[in-house]
């Protein structure tokens, strides 16, 4: 089977790619540099042709307010459209677990993804993610001043990438399920001591605090914000084995 994974060099995207090649599908590794672009809508018609599954990988190359929602938007109208004049069966996309629960600029742009999704009447399934693993060192990043990094205590259920590629191969290659699963880790624990282990892991000498009105990329989080709050399904690879592996391959 033809299938077209847009965003298919990203963190995501690359791991999914080896999994559908290696069960013997034909994958278009779409990206701007390969020639397929959905925000100026390059590529798309002929990376369509014949194809049965999209996947939506993509991420915005900016993650300022305005900058994201407009990618999310055109990256989002564009891909549709072309996918509606051609013969996709399944439109799958990584999408956030509690999006609609928290107010900050990114989630809003991915809140604006899913409901163009919704209204295009495409055969779909969006995966709710929670964070990446491999993002804890950005998050530390945008929550310091200085050596202190300010969390709050909320519960946080990471998952590694390999696990959520691992889903989204699976998820692509069954029938759509016309609306929202979600993924997540298989530990969770507050904020504030996942990132602290991860920082000592790393023998970054950053200081957690644990800050109950710290926000998360701007927005307010109370204990349930990031965690899914009904059945999902979890990843196997929990935090050291995550941590073994990631230093393995560095
Ligand atoms: N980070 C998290 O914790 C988290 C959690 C849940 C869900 N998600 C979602 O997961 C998805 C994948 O994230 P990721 O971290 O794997 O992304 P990533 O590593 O940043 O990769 C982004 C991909 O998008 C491609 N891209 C950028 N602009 C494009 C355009 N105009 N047309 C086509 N492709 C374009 C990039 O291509 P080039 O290589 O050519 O630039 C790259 O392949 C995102 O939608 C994100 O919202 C993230």
């Amino acid at each position: 089977m033809k299938i077209v994974v847009i965003g298919g060099t990203g963190l995501i995207g690359s791991k999914t790619v080896v999994i559908l090649r290696q069960s013997g599908h034909e994958v278009v590794a779409a990206s701007p540099k390969s020639g397929i672009n959905t925000i100026t809508g390059e590529g798309l018609e002929e990376a369509m042709a014949g194809a049965r599954v999209v996947i939506d990988l993509a991420n915005s190359p900016s993650f300022e307010d305005k900058a994201v929602l407009e990618f999310f938007e055109t990256s989002g109208r564009n891909l549709l459209a072309a996918e509606g004049a051609a013969t996709i069966r399944h439109h799958v996309a990584l999408s956030i677990v509690g999006i609609d629960r928290t107010d900050n600029g990114y989630f809003r742009a991915k809140v604006a993804q899913e409901k163009l999704i919704k209204a295009s009447g495409i055969p779909s399934t969006i995966i709710r993610s929670t964070q990446f693993l491999e993002f804890l060192g950005g998050i530390a990043d945008s929550s310091a001043a200085g050596n202190i990094v300010r969390l709050s205590p909320v519960l946080f259920q990471p998952i590694a990438a390999d696990d959520v590629a691992a889903i989204v191969a699976d998820v692509a290659l069954a029938a759509p399920r016309s609306g929202i699963i979600e993924i997540a880790g298989p530990e969770r624990a507050p904020f504030n001591e996942i990132i602290a282990r991860y920082l000592k892991a790393v023998g970054d000498p950053r200081e957690v605090v644990s800050d109950p009105e710290a926000r998360y990329w701007g927005g307010r989080v109370e204990e349930h914000s990031l965690v899914p709050l009904g059945e999902a399904h979890l990843g196997r690879i929990g935090f050291d084995e995550w941590l073994r592996r990631s230093q393995a391959a560095a």
